[in-house]
């Protein structure tokens, strides 16, 4: 099943999306068949960021870089002898979703927000992580959530750090922070520190993002369970919602609950409770307080994705990225304030605390549905399972689940397209699907052992993101297209081959960025062979064509990607470079940016700034 191209929205929708772009975008037709224009770059095992002819970067804001705060600018220790004060003041580790805002009246000033996804103890600490510390908790607890730098724009068309800067931030995994929505006070919110259920520290393990029409930034908190822990005993007393969201002792990454009990489940279980949301950042305003908006669910928040309905009202689009979870929209009760101004933020504070929550059905045929999580709708209550209102929201999987979503091959980024409308998911990859005893391969996950994803979109009814109906289709199942038998179906037959698609992001003319993560042990592997290093993508939905764009370094996946509004500069970020260690030992496989022989430096992740040598619009 296909669904015919068509002529693109002329409806209030399509008006709203594009008033989301703000000013100084420069469309161009998408539809241009010339598009994307530069040529291709070859598939790469080498240990280094490759561009197209006449592009070039620069690196940003590496790992342990000071942030900019006045006062706390703390130098970068290449030996991992930053204290954890140092590391709440520098950049955190695993740069992942990020956004670009402008600075009003100042087109050569902006603000670069960026998550901070995860810690590298080896790499974070002086001496690895033989041993836990409390001092290595709160570092690493300091090496994750979310940076505000200042960036302005060089001589030369680039962009550069400003430090000090008032707009400076580091938000971690020990910053205060306010919970909002339908769950906030509930009893499964209630702490012993927090009895009130409302006020809490700390946000981590933050993945993809969304960025709101009014000027806020939504960081989505993703593998929170990890961090999560408790004596392996006590696995067996896990009950079976601890069990889908991760969150069993013995089964964590890293030993926090031996240092900080709040990190013990068998102490207080209802911790993990309060994160796995989609919080809320003003850039603008340094001293304000981070909000986590319950009434978009509780899951392994990927991306959180937002545009418009036709009436004015805010939706937002959310992966949950674990093997067989779902893909949720949300639909705010109340209509948006246009404006980015303080007025706008202040009217809009509460936009996304009241509203509808839906999870995706895609069924045969190439038509879906939206069904709405809550207590009383679609079988979920008291006899399913559900005491309150408020359990819907934090156990949304299970929710989910009575109401009868699709259980998807691991939703990533999703998109929606600056003119149609049209909404695009990374599906990444999903090694278990088909396996017995697990869920069957359906219409919309038709592979089994599902190596290297693909990328589905559907289109709302009437072009309106407040629709329950929509059409689907397979946009691309990735792959490599030689390989016999494996189900590969790219959009055209100029395409460009790719695996384990993930960030995924429109710039204002229309052309998709599609960026790869394919598992650091996996990278020039068997059927991994012919992909060579992560990757970064461009595509024109319009015509299938496909372009490699860049390739990054050893170990590296690509993630987080914004094009400025005048399309001149594209900010990527390179994350966990040197994930592979080399065989029998602890060397990382690449020393990127620092260093060109692995074990020469530690690698850092970092963003790029990536332009035109000519200044001209990057992808045309
Ligand atoms: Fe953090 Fe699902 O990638
Ligand atoms: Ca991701
Ligand atoms: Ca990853
Ligand atoms: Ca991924």
């Amino acid at each position: 099943m296909t669904f015919a191209r068509r002529e693109l929205l002329k409806t209030g929708a399509a008006a709203a999306v594009v008033a989301l772009l703000g000013e100084g975008c420069a469309p161009i037709a998408a539809g241009a068949a010339t598009l994307p224009g530069f040529a291709s770059v070859p598939a790469s095992l080498a240990d280094a960021v490759v561009l197209p002819p006449g592009y070039e970067h620069e690196v940003l804001y590496p790992w342990g870089t000071p942030t900019g705060i006045a006062g706390a600018m703390p130098a970068w220790a290449p030996d991992g002898a930053n204290s954890a004060e140092d590391q709440a003041a520098q950049a955190g580790m695993h740069h992942d979703g990020m956004h670009f805002f402008p600075v009003e009246g100042r087109p050569d000033r902006a603000l670069l927000v960026m998550n901070h996804e995860y810690t590298d103890e080896q790499l974070l600490h002086a001496d690895g992580i033989r041993e836990w510390t409390a001092a290595k908790v709160r570092k690493s607890l300091h090496a994750m959530g979310v940076s505000v730098i200042e960036i302005e724009r060089t001589a030369g068309g680039g962009w550069r750090q400003v430090m000090p800067s008032p707009w400076a931030r580091r938000i971690h995994g020990a910053t205060p922070m306010r919970i909002a929505g339908p769950a906030a006070g509930s009893t499964w919110l209630r702490t012993v520190a927090d009895p009130a259920g409302n006020a809490m520290l700390g946000t981590f393990a933050n993945c993809a993002m969304g960025a709101t029409p009014w000027g806020t930034y939504l960081t989505c908190e993703e593998n929170f369970h990890g961090y999560f822990g408790g004596p392996k005993e006590a696995a067996r007393q896990a009950s079976p919602a601890q069990g889908r969201y991760g969150t069993v002792p013995g089964s964590q990454w890293a030993e926090y609950w031996r240092f900080d009990e709040r990190f013990d489940l068998t102490r207080h279980p209802n911790e993990p409770h309060r994160f796995g949301w989609v919080v809320e950042i003003d850039p603008f305003d340094p001293a304000s307080t981070p909000v986590k908006r319950t009434a978009l669910g509780r899951k392994a928040q990927e991306s959180a994705t937002c545009t418009l309905t036709r009436d004015g009202r805010v939706a937002v689009y959310m992966g949950d990225d674990t093997r067989f979870e779902y893909i949720y929209k949300f639909v705010s009760r109340d209509r948006m304030r246009p404006g980015r101004d303080a007025a706008a933020r202040s009217a809009n504070r509460e936009l996304l605390d009241h509203g509808t929550l839906y999870v995706a059905r895609y069924d045969e045929g190439g038509r879906g549905a939206w069904l709405e999580l809550a207590h009383g709708q679609n079988g979920i209550d008291a006899a399913s399972g559900f005491a309150d209102p408020a359990q819907v929201l934090v156990h949304a999987r299970l929710a989910a689940d009575v109401a009868g979503g699709t259980k998807m091959d691991r939703p990533e980024w999703i998109a929606v397209h600056p003119q149609s409308g049209e909404v695009y998911v990374t599906l990444t990859n999903n090694s278990q699907r088909g396996e017995p005893g697990k869920p069957a391969l359906d219409a919309a996950n038709p592979r089994a052992n599902n190596l290297f994803g693909g990328i589905l979109r559907w289109r709302e009814d009437g072009g309106d993101a407040a629709a329950t109906g929509f059409d689907w289709d397979h946009f691309a199942l990735a792959g490599n297209p030689r390989a016999p038998g494996a189900g590969v179906r790219y959009p055209g037959a100029d395409a460009d081959a790719f695996g384990s698609p993930d960030g995924l992001h429109f710039d204002s003319g229309g052309l998709l960025w599609i960026q790869t993560d394919v598992g650091g042990s996996l990278i020039g592997t068997g059927p991994y062979a012919a992909l060579g290093n992560n990757q970064m993508l461009c595509a024109n939905p319009a015509t299938g064509r496909i372009r490699r764009f860049l390739t990054g370094p050893n170990g590296c996946e690509i993630t987080g990607c914004v094009v400025t509004p005048d399309r001149r500069t594209l900010f990527v970020n390179i994350q966990h470079p040197g994930e592979r260690r080399e065989a029998g030992g602890d060397t990382p496989n690449s020393a990127w940016p620092d260093g060109t022989v692995p074990g020469s430096a530690r690698p850092r992740s970092a963003t790029l700034v990536v332009r035109r040598r000519d200044g001209g619009i990057v992808g045309s």
